[in-house]
């Protein structure tokens, strides 16, 4: 069952994949720098910034070097500031060295668990499980959850199913497909459900409930 969701998953990827500057590299510092940027923003938006950005800043040497008035100024106009201060500081706090364990990355300012468990996938293909808004609309419709994701419970639920699903031996690969698949097919309003993969076995479109997932208990 994990098996054949995950090869379903990856063959729909290979089709449908978008081709993300942040995704043809292992580099973890650029790697953050995308995840950062596109925490609030989106990837319409936050391509040019991760551009201009890196052009400017290519490495933690450079950006642990600068002014914060000028990374900020590299992020005039994407707003949540507070995201450029805590790169700043905590690219001054690793001393030039980018961490490699999860739970280090984790202690970097503004990094949560979501962005933790990207940068261990995307840069050192460590099976962590990324999950956010797709991942939640993703499993909740294809397992009909009805544990609200807000909730400390369904928190749960869903970071526990999320890692059984995760391809072990690919989980970079994974990662990035359930990500396009929530964002590209498992769309939050009006999804093409006729062209999906996994409709057959899709418990909310089997039983009418596509709109009605996943579930928020704070709306
Ligand atoms: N949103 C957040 N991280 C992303 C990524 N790595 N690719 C596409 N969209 C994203």
């Amino acid at each position: 069952m994990e098996k054949e969701f995950a090869r379903l998953l990856i063959e729909w990827y290979h089709e449908h994949k978008r081709d993300l500057p942040w995704r043809n590299t292992n580099d973890p510092y650029l790697i953050w720098i995308s995840e950062i940027i596109l925490q609030q923003t989106r990837v319409a938006q936050g391509y040019a910034y991760y551009q201009r950005f890196i052009e400017r800043f290519p490495n933690l040497e450079s950006l642990a070097a600068a002014e914060e008035n000028e990374v900020l100024k590299y992020w005039q106009g994407l707003g949540y500031y507070s995201r450029a201060r805590n790169l700043h500081q905590a690219a001054i706090s690793v001393n030039g060295v980018f961490p490699v364990k999860y739970e280090d990355i984790l202690k970097l300012k503004g990094v949560g668990t979501y962005t933790a468990a990207a940068i261990c996938s995307f840069a050192y293909n460590q099976p962590h499980a990324v999950v956010d808004g797709n991942v939640y609309r993703v499993l909740s419709r294809f397992f009909g959850i009805n544990e609200p994701i807000d909730s400390g419970k369904g928190k749960k639920i869903f970071a526990s199913l999320a890692h059984d699903l995760l391809d072990k031996i690919q989980p970079a690969l994974y990662n990035q497909a359930i990500m396009d698949f929530g964002a590209l097919q498992c769309t939050p309003l009006s999804p093409d459900c006729t062209v999906c993969p996994f409709k057959n076995r899709c418990f909310a479109f089997n039983h009418n409930m596509v709109s009605s997932l996943p579930i928020k208990q704070n709306k």
